[in-house]
């Protein structure tokens, strides 16, 4: 099948798109000191300006937001001068990024928090996977502590200041992390909220935060440059919800009705981090499902191929589509998609930490080749 309608440019709201392949968020665990991006980091994502737009990693909004060791924040000054150093030479190459805010909630580890710390949570309920620690080793998850309701509008105001932070940076817009088991998610989902007061029970409660922080970020960043990410049906680190349907039917319809930017669903039929090739075959069609649910345009993601792609398009499910692994390992993944040239496989020994090996050392297509 054709792939000449993924370079077709895209509106999302105030960000202007010169294709729609976008580059998924990808955790790389690769930033300096004081979580603060490098020049390696820039040159990584220089490597992918070609890209319709870029969304960064998950991006801690404050140090307790953090889960990974070597992950950046958007918390500190010399954090921000990192990034704005990436989105200067990414708006160089004619490119657009937005930052992925995050706060990792309970997948988190109490090493990689302040004063060692416990991860927090709605509810004390620990994730079913291990822990990774401040030196990467994986342990069995802690239990986390369930907030007060009272921190909560603090946490609000981290994501307010990481959006405001971001706009310093110079970035296009900014990209809510409220899939794959986060903070926001496990408030979302009412297998691991057991809340019992406003921020628990009714599906509306359980979404006050996610909305709370919605508010709070289009008020410094416009709801036009603002999108959120979100994974129905995902069941990473245990999460699960007793009525998936309802619950993201009434979330997409709040968030249209709020004229966000963009949506961005993550495929429940791939997996939501990307760690396995195994497809999850008879699952729901997120974009498909939800779509009548949301006015404004809508990113889907997990599992595609450039044919795949085009086939979402063209069928009406997107407007367009996130590459995720497949850009990690082509960084010039749409000039290769327009050449229908082979893509380089991605080496998964290589997704989280370490240097440049995996990084940035990924070929491009030699310029010129084959003719
Ligand atoms: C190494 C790696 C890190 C990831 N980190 C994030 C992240 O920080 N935020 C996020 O929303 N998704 C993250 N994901 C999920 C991807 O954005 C994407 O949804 C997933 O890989 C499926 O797309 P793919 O099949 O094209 O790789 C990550 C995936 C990988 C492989």
């Amino acid at each position: 099948m054709s792939v000449e309608n993924l370079f077709e440019p895209l509106r999302l709201g105030a960000i202007q798109l010169r294709s729609r392949i976008v580059m998924a968020p990808m955790t790389r665990m690769r930033a300096g000191a004081g979580h603060a991006p490098t020049a390696l980091n820039v040159e990584y994502y220089v490597q992918r300006a070609s890209a319709g737009m870029i969304v960064t990693e998950g991006t801690a909004v404050s140090p307790q937001a953090q889960g990974f060791p070597n992950a950046p924040g958007i918390y500190t000054a010399a954090q921000i001068a990192g990034w704005r150093a990436i989105v200067e030479a990414v708006h160089a190459r004619g490119g657009v990024i937005v930052l992925q805010i995050a706060h990792n909630g309970r997948n988190s580890h109490s090493s990689l928090l302040p004063d060692g710390v416990l991860p927090v949570a709605p509810s004390a309920v620990p994730p079913n996977i291990p822990a990774f620690t401040s030196e990467s080793l994986p342990v069995p998850a802690e239990v986390p502590r369930a907030l007060d309701a009272e921190e909560i509008p603090g946490i609000v105001a981290e994501f307010r200041q990481a959006a405001a932070n971001a706009i310093e940076a110079g970035f296009d817009g900014i990209e809510i992390q409220a899939a794959n088991g986060h903070l926001i998610e496990q408030f979302l989902e009412n297998g691991v909220n057991l809340r019992a007061d406003a921020y628990g029970g009714t599906k509306e409660n359980r979404a006050r935060l996610l909305f709370e922080i919605v508010a709070a970020v289009a008020a410094e960043t416009g709801a036009d440059r603002l999108g959120v990410r979100l994974s129905p049906f995902g069941r990473y680190a245990g999460i699960y919800d007793s009525n998936p349907l309802e619950l993201f039917t009434y979330v997409v319809r709040e968030l249209s009705a709020r004229n966000i930017a963009y949506l961005h669903l993550i495929e429940a039929r791939g997996s939501e981090i990307g760690l396995t090739d195994h497809l999850n075959n008879g699952t729901l069609n997120n974009a498909a499902l939800f779509r009548p649910a949301f006015a404004g345009p809508l990113i889907t993601a997990a599992a595609y191929t450039p044919e795949s792609a085009a086939e979402a398009l063209q069928l009406g499910y997107a407007d367009a589509v996130a590459f995720g692994r497949s850009f990690v390992a082509n960084p010039d993944l749409p000039e290769r998609i327009r050449r229908n040239a082979p893509l380089t496989a991605f080496d998964r020994s290589t997704a989280y930490g370490g240097g440049a090996h995996g990084y940035t050392d990924y070929p491009t297509l030699a310029a010129g080749a084959g003719h």
